[in-house]
């Protein structure tokens, strides 16, 4: 069986990567077929498996927008052939709309979906169709002279990156990146549901949000009480519960338990005070602090400006860098973004 990701298309890169983090920490065995940028299938499913994968990547996953199981893959020339041979009584329940997304395709969007909709009245009884709020969604993705028809099982709660963006937390300071992004880099640290995730510089716990929200235990430090305190009313605001914040200075963190990951933002730029640590020194004294406080399987994912070397710095400490992403922000700032582990011995 086969699932269809329609994926964002902000970033060349993490969308994926963020879907193989996931597959990877949460054993989801399939094969990837990247059709395009923003269109992913996984191949290979078996049947015991496919609504456990289906419920995983849809709580997880930030990059990714829709996720659908593939009815049929098809071609123009026997697109309604495919479509009067499938007994859609099995998919859908009562009401449908069919929605087309086009990739790399110039068809007929409208067109298509009237079509294909006719064909499913023609061939199915007792369902009608509703195209404001139906129960079923028929996906048909076109992609140059093929079409994947799928239906949605889990809808992907996209609102939820819209409703925590920073200025809507009860505790609003500048300088916390956008949920999505908050999101992926939880997930490039392959942490799971039950684990310890910790942020030492957790600033508005924009971090920590996203990864309580896929049931993790978040722990968030910072060296301003302000800031800790804050941390710990946006996490109530969002309703989770099993976590602790700490107001200490990153040199001086001594975890009372060795964490499964830490994904963390350090401070940089003019938004943001490194206390008393001058400019780049901060990360190196992170390095040093933190790698104590990890498990030796877990992974760091962090952010960093272009202008700031880590190689060096990890290197030095026992960890390596496993994977690295740009982002830019504007003409003078390049955001990288790492997942590094330790070395093994
Ligand atoms: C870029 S912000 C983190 C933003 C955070 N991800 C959020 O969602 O709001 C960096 C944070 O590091 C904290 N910080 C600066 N120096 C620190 C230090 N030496 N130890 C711990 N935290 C520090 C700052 O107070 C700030 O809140």
């Amino acid at each position: 069986m086969e699932l269809l990701c329609i994926q964002s298309q902000e970033h060349p890169e993490l969308p994926l990567a963020e879907l193989k983090a996931v597959m990877e920490c949460e054993n989801i065995d399939a094969e990837i077929e990247k059709v395009c940028e923003g269109l992913v299938i996984l191949k290979d499913i078996s049947p015991d498996n496919l609504d456990s994968y289906y419920e995983t990547l849809t709580r997880r996953l930030g990059y990714t927008h829709e996720v659908h199981e593939m009815i049929v893959r098809s071609d123009v020339d026997n697109l309604d052939s495919d479509v009067s041979g499938i007994d859609w009584s099995e998919y859908i329940d009562e009401s449908f709309a069919v929605r087309v997304k086009r990739f790399h395709s110039q068809i007929d969007t409208v067109g298509t979906e009237r079509n294909v909709g006719t064909l499913i009245l023609d061939n199915c009884d007792d369902i009608k169709v509703n195209l404001t709020k139906p129960k079923s969604l028929v996906r048909v993705v076109a992609f140059e002279n093929n079409f994947y028809v799928a239906i949605e099982r889990i809808k992907l709660n996209k609102k939820h990156f819209e409703d925590s963006k920073p200025h809507k937390r009860p505790f609003f300071y500048p300088g916390s990146m956008n949920p999505k992004l908050a999101r992926c880099m939880v997930n490039l640290s392959r942490i799971r549901e039950g684990q310890l995730l910790l942020d030492p510089f957790c600033g508005t716990g924009g971090i920590l949000i996203e990864a309580g929200l896929i049931g993790c235990k978040v722990v968030g430090s910072d060296v301003y009480w302000k800031m800790k305190n804050g941390t710990a009313i946006n996490l109530d605001y969002y309703g989770i519960t099993d976590y602790r914040t700490f107001n200490v200075d990153v040199r001086e963190l001594k975890m009372y338990e060795k964490v499964a990951s830490v994904v963390t933002d350090p401070p940089y730029g003019i938004s943001t005070s490194t206390g008393d640590v001058d400019g780049e020194e901060i990360f190196n004294e992170f390095f040093r602090s933190i790698y104590d406080n990890m498990k030796d399987d877990a992974y760091l994912c962090m952010a960093s400006p272009h202008y700031v070397d880590l190689n060096p710095m990890v290197e030095d400490v026992g960890f390596e860098i496993v994977e690295q992403y740009r982002i830019k922000m504007h003409k003078s700032l390049t955001r990288i973004i790492s997942v590094i582990r330790k070395k093994l011995k």
